[in-house]
């Protein structure tokens, strides 16, 4: 099929690599001429592995190929939105911006028969008001929502090997005709028997931002449960594990420690508020504040900690902060516990040497006040405190009895709960954590 993608950030631009390799022939879309030359030239503007080799495989096969000019969607039959949801600034609420620019330019040279599918993360009713235009505009022209559920990290697995496919279609034989085509584009995927939602557009809606509240949820449910067990002494470790067992709960997503960040669920469960009080419905979701509250205090809790462990005092200490992307195997640093720490350790008077394999370039731009260096050595030398704030699995694998030559002090605060602390303690390091004793 012959397919566009507007807007090629991190789910664009994975999608459009992921459509080709499906054998589709892709044309993306962004006004970004930066992001359009770099992808064009097989040149990955973040980090994401088995990407590259996505793209360049892409590239290579002629059937992907991107560009600024909206009209370059002319003959494709169906236009993934991909653009980006982010928070308004000052409120909760999504800013819908790139949507509805994106979805006019789109109707500017959209043509009967062909399907806008949205995957854009938007709060409910979005879909409906959009599909109202695109038929007032382009009359015979369809819209369907289809969200997706990528972690950064596995987005190349998670486009080509989703768990469901989820898709909102308008009703009759309009419905018919849309999801003819979602199972055409997706026909791989299907044939493999991967489950398919198919339903409204409220409810595809609905889905990405439940999925999302639901994950956040969770692991603010396991960091509360660190915070009662900083105040009896119990390991959250190993209640996580117990509880993990009982399959109802499930061992995923419960691992406590620094909390979420990143692009999506932070600014996700806040729009999720916002758009039920918009719906009268704000009760039913004030559980998220909470959620929020419990992720925010994780973050000043850790800091405490490094005062605590620096002998009650972070002036002129020398910190170092391994990992500062929001998780392992990204580059991103939107809304990252790890840089957040960082940055407050630094304002309130430590010398903080950050380093991180992926993350230090869009670090470095967001803070040049803080000190980088490009190995965990580097980062911690003579350092009075070590801080694993980012679970890389080179900081995992540290040889503690080696990377305690470098430092001055052999204090470690490990913010994910990621290191084997009877390694450390027997390494001669004095060891702490959220939510689990000191060792
Ligand atoms: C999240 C969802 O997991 C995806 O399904 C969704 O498609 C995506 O948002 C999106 O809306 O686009 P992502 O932001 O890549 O994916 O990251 P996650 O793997 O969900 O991790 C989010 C944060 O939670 C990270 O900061 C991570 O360190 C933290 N986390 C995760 C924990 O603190 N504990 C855990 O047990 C798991």
């Amino acid at each position: 099929m012959r397919i566009s993608v507007i807007g090629c950030g991190y789910l664009g631009a994975v999608h459009a690599a992921s459509m080709a390799e499906l054998g589709h022939d892709v044309v993306g879309i962004d006004v970004d001429r930066k992001k359009v030359d770099a992808l064009s030239e097989a040149r990955t503007p973040f980090y994401e592995p088995g990407f590259q080799e996505l793209l360049s495989r892409a590239l290579a096969s002629g059937r992907l190929r991107f560009s600024t000019d909206v009209a370059d969607v002319a003959g494709a039959q169906l236009h993934f939105l991909c653009v980006g949801t982010p928070q308004k600034r000052g409120e909760y609420a999504a800013d819908l911006r790139h949507v509805e620019d994106a979805t006019e330019s789109l109707i500017g040279v959209l043509g009967a028969g062909e399907l806008v599918v949205g995957k854009s993360t938007v709060p409910v009713g979005t879909a409906a008001r959009l599909a109202q235009l695109v038929a007032d505009k382009v009359p015979g022209a369809l819209l369907a929502w289809n969200p997706e559920f990528l972690r950064e990290g596995f987005a190349v697995q998670d486009t080509l090997h989703p768990d469901r496919l989820v898709y909102g279609l308008p009703p009759g034989e309009d419905g018919d005709r849309a999801r003819a085509l979602l199972d055409e584009v997706y026909a791989p995927i299907v044939d493999r028997g991967t489950p398919q939602v198919v339903t409204d557009y409220a409810t595809a809606e609905m889905v990405k931002t439940a999925a999302n509240s639901f994950l956040a949820t969770k692991i603010s449910f396991i960091n509360a449960m660190a915070e009662l067990c900083e105040a009896t002494g119990a390991d959250v470790k190993l209640l996580a594990d117990a509880i993990g067992y009982d399959d109802r709960i499930g061992r995923k997503f419960l691992n406590a420690g620094l909390g979420f960040g990143g692009g999506c669920l932070p600014k996700d469960i806040r729009a999720f508020m916002a758009r039920a009080g918009e719906l009268g419905a704000d009760q039913a979701l004030t559980f998220l504040r909470e959620v929020d509250n419990i992720n925010m205090r994780r973050r000043i809790r850790m800091v405490e900690l490094a005062r605590e462990v620096c002998d009650g005092s972070l002036l002129g200490k020398r910190v170092a902060v391994l990992g500062v992307a929001f998780k392992p195997d990204s580059d991103d640093i939107r809304d990252s516990p790890a840089l957040n720490v960082a940055a407050q350790l630094q304002l309130q008077g430590a010398v903080v040497r950050v380093t991180d394999p992926a993350a230090i370039g869009n670090s470095r731009r967001e803070w040049p006040q803080l000190d980088y260096a490009d190995t965990a050595e580097e980062a911690a030398e003579r350092a009075d405190a070590v801080l694993v704030l980012t679970e890389w699995k080179q900081y995992r694998d540290l040889d503690p009895v080696a990377f305690g030559e470098v430092v001055a002090r052999k204090r470690v605060l490990d913010g994910r709960n990621a290191l084997d602390r009877d390694a450390w303690t027997a390494a001669g390091w004095a060891y702490r954590a959220l939510g689990r004793r000191a060792g």
